[in-house]
């Protein structure tokens, strides 16, 4: 059921050792981009593995709009016949993207250099978060949007019918505007350059050379310097999505902080702008190791096998790291509960304005469960009880974001007393199998929906 309906109440109750091999789904991030990137191909680009959770499906009903035949085979390969760089067709009607800030702010940006009107709107979720973001940007090349006040959905965008290529300095670590910028650069003639003084997720750099295009990066003292090439006739590719480091941090960080666990999560990608979470719950003191390490598709890809880890301890995460572990902080703000000490979270603003304000929905709820929490705008220090002692019994609110509602449901996996979440809805967005999947390795966890 999806978090747009009725809520679901779900409730995650104190269980055994969690055991098994858990197989998450593919990669969100990369997932969006093989349906826009294919989209913006001349030919048919294949794509197996693709998340079928609502976010992407609601970017795929996207492509669809603007022109380009999407479809799904029964075995589950989808096929894109792209309609070329320049070639979206206006849509009938209006775009709903649903929760997905990544699947709007890119489509916004790969609409805004061609000569077509636009209307872009959302879920509650989505229609209170930022886009001037990516509105500020497109506006250089030429786009024009109007939108509610604050610069939220839904907004209209009348894309640029002559676009200037355009060098912009992303003022926010954000993949989603940078991709944003670099899609809008691909109609545009000459050279977009994209500047990001901290490094964020590379899909969109790595998938657009995989398709054809000319772009590079450099490291320089200004920050990562991305040059693309505009116009370039994007070539159709087989993509197999890795599965996706956000989704396994789930099982990982259940294993970790639930009594006598051991689960391998097999093929998870581990590019180093996705990693951080690993490193930072090695550092903890848990028991995680690569198995099998190996290159994928030009991703670094390994098995992770995560243990019951007793004696973990807080810790000052390094905020250099933040980028690469951002949507991880809710998870790992529940491993630091069982932690002994402070886990200490800086340079974390960017929680405040994701699906939720995170680091709020995170701390209401740790503190309904017995767990103490101090906050500022971009810090938080979660106070850990040590394993066995945190209490549990309350009921969070997941404020309509898919991974406060998984990161609860873990907690309740090792507290003393069950924890309940108001709506499992959102989970659908990005992980529709999480309540199987960890049900199979022995959570107990129980929905209203089956
Ligand atoms: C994403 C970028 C991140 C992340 C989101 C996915 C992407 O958002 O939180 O889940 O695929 O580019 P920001 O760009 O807002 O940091």
């Amino acid at each position: 059921m999806s978090g747009h309906g009725t809520p679901i109440p779900m409730t995650s109750t104190p269980c055994g050792p969690l055991k098994g091999e858990a197989h998450v789904p593919g990669d969100k991030s990369i997932s969006h981009r093989s349906l826009i990137f294919g989209a913006m191909a001349v030919g048919e680009t294949k794509i197996t593995g693709l998340l079928e959770g609502e976010d992407v499906l609601d970017t795929a009903k996207a492509m669809r709009a603007f022109g380009a035949d999407v479809v799904r085979d029964e075995d589950g390969t989808w096929h894109v016949h792209g309609v070329g760089v320049g070639g979206f067709a206006e849509p009938d009607n209006v775009i709903d993207c649903g929760n997905s800030g990544t699947g709007v702010r890119l489509i916004m940006g790969a609409m805004a250099s061609c000569p077509i009107t636009v209307t872009f709107t959302g879920d509650a979720s989505l229609n209170k978060r930022p886009m001037a973001r990516v509105t500020d940007p497109i506006a250089l090349f030429g786009a024009q949007s109007v939108g509610r006040s604050g610069g939220r959905l839904p907004m209209t965008i009348v894309g640029a019918a002559d676009p200037v290529p355009v060098r912009y300095t992303v003022p926010m670590p954000s993949a989603q505007v940078k991709s944003a910028v670099l899609l809008a650069g691909l109609n545009a003639p000459g050279e977009t350059v994209v500047i990001e003084k901290e490094a964020t997720r590379d899909h969109t750099e790595r998938m657009l050379a995989g398709f054809g295009a000319d772009i590079r990066t450099e490291e320089t003292e200004e920050g990562r310097v991305i040059t693309l090439t505009g116009q370039p006739e994007l070539k159709p590719q087989t993509i197999v999505v890795p599965r996706d480091p956000s989704s396994a941090a789930f099982p990982v960080c259940a294993a970790v902080i639930t009594p006598g666990s051991d689960v391998l999560v097999p093929n998870i990608g581990l590019n180093p702008t996705r990693a951080g979470l690993f490193t930072t719950l090695r550092e903890m003191g848990a028991d995680l190791t690569y198995e099998n390490e190996r290159e994928e598709g030009g991703e670094p890809v390994a098995d992770l096998r995560a243990k019951f880890s007793p004696d973990l301890k807080g810790i000052e995460v390094d905020p250099a790291r933040a980028a690469s572990m951002i949507d991880e902080y809710p998870v790992l703000s529940v491993v630091a509960a069982f932690a002994q000490g402070d886990t200490v979270m800086k340079g974390v603003k960017e929680l405040r304005v994701k699906e939720s304000d995170r680091i709020d929905a995170m701390a209401k709820g740790l503190r309904a469960n017995g767990v103490e929490v101090d906050e500022g705008e971009d810090w938080w220090i979660v106070k850990g009880l040590g394993h066995g002692n945190v209490p549990g019994g309350a009921t969070c609110e997941s404020h309509l974001d898919h991974r406060i509602a998984m990161s609860f449901m873990v907690m309740g996996m090792a507290t003393q007393q069950p924890v309940s979440v108001d709506d499992g809805g959102p989970i659908a967005t990005s992980f529709p199998i999480f309540e199987r999947l960890m049900g199979d390795l022995g959570a107990q966890l129980s929905s209203a929906a089956k």
